[in-house]
């Protein structure tokens, strides 16, 4: 990749020991401190942009507080005189890293410190802050521990940041505290809080706390950034507050220094806007870069049957009637039948409930079902004589009582929702055992490819994101910006769709890297 020209024989000595102390550990290991370091080229583009950002005789007093072997500090020394560096601190919490990082950098002025920079006690007297933060998920941290963060992040930065929100938010937020007013900061994070829930709190400590000055965001098909870095981002901003009528520049791919596009959007926008990666390709709503349910599941409104009443019918009116069980399919009744959010199956595959119904489901032609099964023909004639043929539904179909396809899905959502429901959860996910159908009363939910496959690796998958789901709250499932109150709601399938599904990505083993997954770099430093 570019980016900086020359590698010095320091940096070389540098990237030899890292690939040591890469190779000595396991990815699991790595992954689970956040354990990969900066190309050498970027992190010099990075410190480049950072100094020259400062006032050309003010001394640099430099922090990274995720240090590793120290790729932003070894482009520090190529860039920036010695005697211009008035303080250089690190953090490294691994002393596998930081204490071989100490030997190399001994006797430049560094002051690395082997401790969590998480409990590290702030001075504000920081005017350069660069930080690749460890990007560890939330679920990794521990509740003890995700509290004390929140707490301790809420009292550096006033952003009270949401359990769902990895360690990289709590550095950010933290490091507010060690910054003098005017320094300026640093931070090469996952795109991800532009665009969830609980990057929210991080928004808005960037739009009212700081002045946000540029966000670039590296185009996840470009192949300069294959391991490393796809769909990271690079946030700056300077600790003072926001100007009036600020605006904010948003570029995309290529390089910090040599962007694809480039766009300045006013700060004002921004606070509207829910979903920034959406800059700086404003007008083309561009597809978010974080997954979304569509990824892992087809969405599909249930049948229109055209009459429920006609061609929906009990295990008992079917025996009375003598109908022939093999052209009726088990279908679910509507969600107030269900006391259980989940229906397993009898042996036969049918629901294991006391509401037992049919769908009447056959391809069969009249005149087949005259000669095989009169009492079925008798049926039909009743539904005629009601002038079911002649509806809107029926009419349009190939044969006026044949149904849609819609095989058994394993998990079936409900399409109407209320406000007040007392459970808290408006909508209702069902984990389907049975070979039952759904009605347009639910939403049946199918496996992508991709998801089937980790299924059938993983047994307990489906259930785990069945139990995620119902844990979903309600304006994330109908989408930011509508107001969920009381009364009813319906759930179109594209809504949920587009619902984010990072919490999918949670569940799913490392391993699991799908062409798109790779590019949104969730996984990319896996
Ligand atoms: C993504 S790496 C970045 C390393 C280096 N600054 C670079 O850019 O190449 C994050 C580093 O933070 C360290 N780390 C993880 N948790 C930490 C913590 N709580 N306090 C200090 N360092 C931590 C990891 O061991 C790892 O070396």
């Amino acid at each position: 990749m570019s980016m900086s020209g020359t590698v010095t024989a320091k940096e070389q000595e540098r990237l030899a020991l890292q690939a040591s102390l890469d190779a000595e550990k396991s990815q699991a290991e790595r992954n689970r401190i956040g354990q990969f370091a900066t190309p050498s080229g970027l992190a010099e583009d990075i410190v480049r942009y950072a100094v020259a950002r400062l006032p050309p005789a003010e001394k640099v007093h430099f922090l990274d507080p995720a240090f590793g072997t120290g790729s932003f500090y070894s482009a520090l020394l190529k860039f920036v005189p010695k005697k211009r560096i008035a303080e250089a601190l690190g953090f490294e919490i691994d002393p596998h890293y930081g204490k071989p990082a100490a030997k190399l950098w001994k006797d430049t002025g560094l002051v690395l410190t082997f401790a969590d920079f998480t409990n590290a006690e702030p001075t504000p007297h920081i005017n350069v802050l660069i930080c690749n933060p460890p990007y560890v998920r939330h679920h990794h941290l521990h509740n003890g521990n995700k509290t004390r963060l929140q707490l301790r992040t809420q009292q550096a930065s006033g952003m009270k940041i949401s359990g769902l929100a990895g360690l990289y938010c709590h550095f950010l937020g933290l490091s507010h505290a060690w910054m003098t007013e005017g320094g300026i900061a640093g931070w090469l994070i996952p795109s991800e809080f532009m665009d969830v829930n609980y990057g929210h709190a991080v928004k808005r400590y960037l739009l009212d706390r700081v002045t946000l000055l540029h966000i670039h965001r590296f185009d996840p098909n470009d192949v300069q950034f294959a391991d490393a870095l796809v769909s990271s981002t690079i946030v700056w901003f300077r600790n003072t507050r926001p100007p009036a009528d600020h605006e904010v520049k948003f570029t995309f791919g290529g390089t910090l220094f040599e962007p694809r596009v480039s766009r300045v959007i006013s700060a004002h926008v921004l606070a509207r806007e829910p979903k920034w990666t959406r800059f700086p390709i404003a007008d083309v709503r561009s597809r978010s870069d974080i997954p979304t349910l569509s990824d892992f599941f087809r969405i599909k409104r249930g049948i229109a049957t055209g009459d429920n009443n006609f061609f929906i019918l009990s295990e008992k009116e079917i025996l009375t009637r003598g109908l022939p069980m093999e052209v009726f399919t088990p279908i679910l009744p509507s969600p107030r039948y269900l006391a259980h959010d989940e229906v397993k199956a009898r042996k036969d595959g049918s629901p294991d409930i006391d509401r037992r119904l049919f769908l009447l489901n056959t391809k069969l032609s009249e005149e087949e079902i005259h000669r095989r099964f009169p009492a079925l023909a008798a049926y039909l004639e009743e539904g005629k004589a009601k002038g079911l043929q002649e509806r809107y539904l029926c009419k349009h179909r190939t044969l006026w009582y044949g149904q849609e396809d819609r095989p058994p899905a394993p998990i079936v959502c409900t399409y109407l929702g209320r406000g007040d429901s007392k459970s808290g959860r408006p909508f209702r996910f069902i984990l389907n055992g049975s070979h039952a159908t759904v009605a347009n009363v639910y939403l049946a939910l199918y496996p992508t490819p991709l998801i089937a496959r980790e299924m059938d690796r993983d047994p307990s998958l489906l259930r785990k994101i069945w139990s995620a789901l119902n844990k979903l709250p309600a304006d994330v499932l109908l989408g930011e910006g509508r107001v969920y109150g009381g009364g009813l709601h319906k759930l179109e399938p594209r809504e949920l769709s587009n619902v984010p599904a990072v919490f999918i990505m949670d569940l799913l083993p490392h391993t699991a890297v799908v062409p798109r997954i790779k590019q949104l770099g969730l996984f990319a430093k896996a």
